[in-house]
């Protein structure tokens, strides 16, 4: 079995690489990546993966690193609610030509390829926000951020590849991802690397949003199985049952590393910020697919990363780019807290 692998010098997909190689040591990895400010060639390290720099949306380098694949597996994506609401239209349109566009490339270039599955990673965030209850696959796309409605687009175009060109597309949405290389903008290593550093911790609101937290090996393992076992047309949740507030996933964060909560900052809430989003994961299940991490275990086991390699975020967090950032998006409301 060879399979491509998009988007995999970034966190989700560089973790899948690894389990991929540990699950299944026969298959032949290529990972094609763009390198953003968030994909990374460590992040690959200690992996045998075949290495293509490129972008999804480029049809030639697509074709060539999809050339004998027998599975794509699309990780490839601009993955930060954030950064997608910047009122920045370069920030904002990559969201767009990526994780819409880019998923067109590959789909055009897998319906030529014959490729036996492609299988589109997408996420919760398509379902919008989830006052009562636990989203199921059949439930209305409703996303309510430009990341959520990119994804959601991406995840139509290949379902119309599924109907309209018989493209055996497998579709997964996934719960909130955690676990080593995650890149430091999203919520439990921006807390911890700033922790760590005695930094303010900027909890939007009132911290009592609800995600349903997910081990990165986990969400990777889910995919796995529903690219395997999973029906070409079918899409599959993969939840980790693990619903947390914000506020407590922070206060674990402060335990682990014995720092004060006096660290924490309450600021301006993000806009159209989601307050929940919950998983039904049965049909998941039904395919054997079981969450191998307890969520304490694994958040032990992340922060301890994150204190232990300490070479791997302190390069990106002293960078110029992420101090950009950082600023654009903490500064003013830091200030007003
Ligand atoms: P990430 O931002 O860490 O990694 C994305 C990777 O894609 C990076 O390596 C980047 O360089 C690469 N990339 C971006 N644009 C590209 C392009 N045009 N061509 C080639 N490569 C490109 O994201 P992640 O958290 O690992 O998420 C991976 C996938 O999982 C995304 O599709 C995301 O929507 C989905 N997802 C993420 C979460 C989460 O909590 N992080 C939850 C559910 C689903
Ligand atoms: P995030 O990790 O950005 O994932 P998503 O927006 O995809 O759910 O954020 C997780 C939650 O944490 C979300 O409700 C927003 C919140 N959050 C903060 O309160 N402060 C922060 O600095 C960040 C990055 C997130």
């Amino acid at each position: 079995m060879k399979i491509l692998v998009t988007g995999g010098a970034g966190f989700i997909g560089s973790n899948f690489v690894r389990l991929v190689e540990s699950e299944k040591p026969d298959w032949q990895v290529v990972v094609i990546d763009k390198l953003t400010y968030a994909g990374r060639r460590e992040n690959l390290e200690n992996t045998r993966a075949q290495f293509v720099e490129g972008d999804i949306c480029d049809p030639i380098i697509v074709a060539q690193a999809m050339e004998g694949c027998d599975m794509v597996f699309n990780f490839a994506a601009e993955s930060h609610v954030d950064r997608s609401l910047m009122g920045d239209p370069n920030l904002a349109g990559a969201f767009v030509q990526t994780d819409v566009y880019g998923v067109y490339v590959l789909c055009e270039a897998a319906k030529r390829a014959q490729v036996q599955r492609f299988i589109q990673v997408s996420t919760d965030e398509v379902y919008g926000d989830v006052h009562d209850g636990y989203s199921v696959e059949s439930d209305p796309l409703e996303p309510r951020s430009p990341y959520a409605a990119s994804k959601a687009g991406g995840e139509l175009i290949a379902r119309s590849y599924g109907i309209s060109h018989g493209l055996p597309v497998i579709t997964t949405r996934g719960s909130n991802t955690f676990g080593p290389y995650q890149f430091p903008e999203k919520l439990i290593p921006l807390m911890a690397t700033n922790a760590i550093d005695d930094g303010a911790l900027p909890i939007y609101g009132d911290g009592l949003q609800r995600r349903d937290w997910i081990y990165a090996l986990d969400h990777a393992l889910g995919i796995l199985i529903a690219g395997e076992k999973g029906n070409p047309g079918e899409a599959y949740n993969v939840g980790g049952g693990n619903e947390r507030f914000n506020k407590d996933v922070v206060f674990d964060i402060l335990r682990l590393l014995g720092k004060p909560d006096s660290l924490i900052r309450h600021v301006e809430d993000r806009a159209g910020h989601d307050r929940r989003y919950a998983l039904n994961f049965d049909k998941i299940k039904a395919l054997g697919y079981a969450p191998r991490f307890d969520f304490e275990s694994a958040l032990e086991a992340t922060v301890r990363w994150y204190q232990e390699r300490q070479d791997w975020w302190r390069p990106i967090r002293d960078g110029e780019d992420y101090r950009d950032y950082y600023n654009r998006q903490y500064s003013a409301r830091l200030a007003g807290s």
